[in-house]
């Protein structure tokens, strides 16, 4: 098998807080394949951000980070040190959920899409970039791109400001494309033209991508496979289809019910309904199958760890009550 862009093995975050540390990873290995698009799901609180940030070399300052093993793009990483920030703005490029988050208030739209490249292309004149940056505006949907580049953020409405930022990301032509729930903060007739936008790109960019969504839907239809958190853990992992049309995780099972079904066209407009219970206490993660609390299937051997199991076609879940 091919060796993936991206190889993390047993990643493990904690946040140190008030003298107490919260493991908010554990054990969690994810491959991101050249020009395959991972979907990331789960909870609120589920650690996704952190995998996102962990990548990026972007975890808070109380973070600690332990991994057995990371690779990109056919090298060693070493998560939380300078070695993986260096990928940044090169390598690895990101779209928050807030694009005020990426955005400088003090300067024009076009010195901001001018200067992400800088890292990329040193030896290119401002000229060059600039004339880049404005193709690259048009072609994410802005419209009178010329006059644009000369505007602030604040004279932008909250779509026009995720289009800059894809915009942004995409200039400094990453390998590896990172969308931490990128919609979310938009209405939802923006929303639906952002998806549409990033369909756009998936079909175009040869980069790999990691969307990070709360949507099973908008997982369905922008990427190849699919990994579901639950309070830190890999709970079930594999190709998208078959991840969630045969799910063997309850908890998979909990999220598509809520969801209604993932392969309708993607309507944000829909919550995510509740599953009972809530996500067990971080800084004393139960020592058995971390669902079980809210498993309506648990049965005393939840109380043991599960190990993964792997059905057909890079399909893996850790239950222990579904049969391999
Ligand atoms: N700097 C921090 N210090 C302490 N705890 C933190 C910190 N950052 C995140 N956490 C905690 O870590 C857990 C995982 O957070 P994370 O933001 O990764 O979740 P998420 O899956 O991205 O959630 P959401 O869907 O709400 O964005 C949560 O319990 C959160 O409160
Ligand atoms: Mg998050």
């Amino acid at each position: 098998m091919k060796t993936p862009l991206l190889s993390i093995d047993n990643l493990g975050v904690s946040y140190r807080a008030g003298g107490q540390s919260t493991h908010v990873l554990d054990g969690v290995d994810l491959e991101i394949g050249y020009g395959q698009s991972v979907g990331l799901v789960g909870e609120s609180g589920s650690g996704k951000s952190t995998i996102a940030f962990a990548i990026l070399g972007l975890l808070a300052e109380n973070a600690e980070v332990s991994a057995d093993r990371v690779t990109f793009d056919g090298l060693e990483q070493r998560l939380g040190t300078a070695d993986i920030a260096r990928l940044r703005g090169a390598d690895v490029a990101m779209i928050f959920q807030d694009p005020m988050t990426a955005l400088n208030p003090m300067f024009t739209i076009g010195t901001q899409l001018v200067d992400v490249q800088r890292r990329r292309f040193p030896r290119e004149d401002r000229q060059a970039l600039w004339a880049r940056a404005e193709a690259m505006l048009t072609d994410v949907g802005v419209q009178d791109a010329a006059q644009r580049m000369k505007r602030y953020p604040h004279e932008f409405s909250g779509g026009m400001r995720q289009r800059v930022v894809i915009a942004m990301a995409l200039l400094v032509e990453p390998k590896l494309l990172i969308a931490d729930e990128p919609t979310t903060a938009l209405d939802a007739t923006v929303e639906a033209q952002v998806v549409e936008m990033l369909h756009r790109l998936r079909r175009r960019t040869s980069a790999s991508m990691l969307v990070v969504s709360h949507s099973l839907g908008l997982i369905a239809e922008l990427c190849n496979s699919v990994v579901v958190m639950y309070a830190g853990t890999v709970v079930e992992s594999g190709p998208v289809d078959r991840v969630l049309r045969q799910p063997r995780h309850p908890y998979t099972r909990a999220l598509l019910a809520c969801e209604i079904d993932p392969y309708v066209p993607f309507d944000p407009s829909k919550d995510l309904a509740t599953i009972a219970g809530s996500v067990p206490d971080l800084s004393h993660r139960p020592p058995g199958c971390i669902f079980a609390a809210r498993c309506a299937s648990r049965h005393e051997l939840c109380l043991g760890k599960p190990r993964t199991k792997r059905a057909e076609g890079g399909h893996a879940y850790r239950c222990w009550l579904e049969a391999a």
